[in-house]
């Protein structure tokens, strides 16, 4: 079984991925990196500015369409998988999606002004598909776990012991 880490940018997927993939041996999967290495282009926002957003998102569905063929991988998620359902469809196939629920106000404290993320040049569009959003992970995820003002160890903890209890 996979495990699926979804939500919005700056929620901690990536940090939190990371820390299962080292608890539990399972592979570590970057979803906007497998995107980078295919399309030859230097990061997101390059493939964003030249090719086009429904490019970057045709490549999260054949990227999201690989990742339900592998076993025991955890996975990072863009921010924006639950545009499209039929890419919860192919992650769901063989994984436990979960969301990791983060208030609006820590995540502009963490992603705030950063560059390299095409869709948060703006904080009042970036709240308005923050809430448009959340009701999308709520709707696509098998269990949601909060992080704010929680270290990346007690998420992971979380995480795994909440999709132990789901199994049983
Ligand atoms: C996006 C989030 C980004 C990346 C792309 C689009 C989004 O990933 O996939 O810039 O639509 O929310 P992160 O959530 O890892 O920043």
């Amino acid at each position: 079984m996979n495990i699926i880490l979804i939500g919005f940018m700056g929620a901690g997927k990536s940090s939190i991925a990371k820390k299962i993939s080292e608890k539990t041996g399972d592979v570590l999967i970057e979803m906007d990196d497998m995107i980078v290495e295919r399309s030859g282009r230097k990061n997101v926002a390059e493939i964003f500015d030249k090719d086009g957003e429904l490019r970057f998102r045709e490549m999260e569905i054949e990227v999201a369409k690989e990742i339900s063929t592998k076993d025991n991988v955890v996975v990072a998620t863009g921010g924006g998988v639950i545009i499209n359902k039929i890419i919860l469809d192919y992650l769901r196939k063989n994984g436990k999606v979960v969301f990791l629920q983060t208030r609006f106000t820590e995540i502009l404290a963490r992603v705030g002004g950063v560059d390299g993320r095409p869709i948060f040049q703006d904080k009042k569009k970036a709240k308005i598909l923050f809430d448009f959003r959340e009701v999308l992970y709520k709707e696509y995820s098998d269990l949601s776990v909060a992080t704010d003002n929680r270290s990346l160890d007690e998420v992971c903890e979380s995480v795994l012991s909440m999709l132990k209890n789901k199994r049983r």
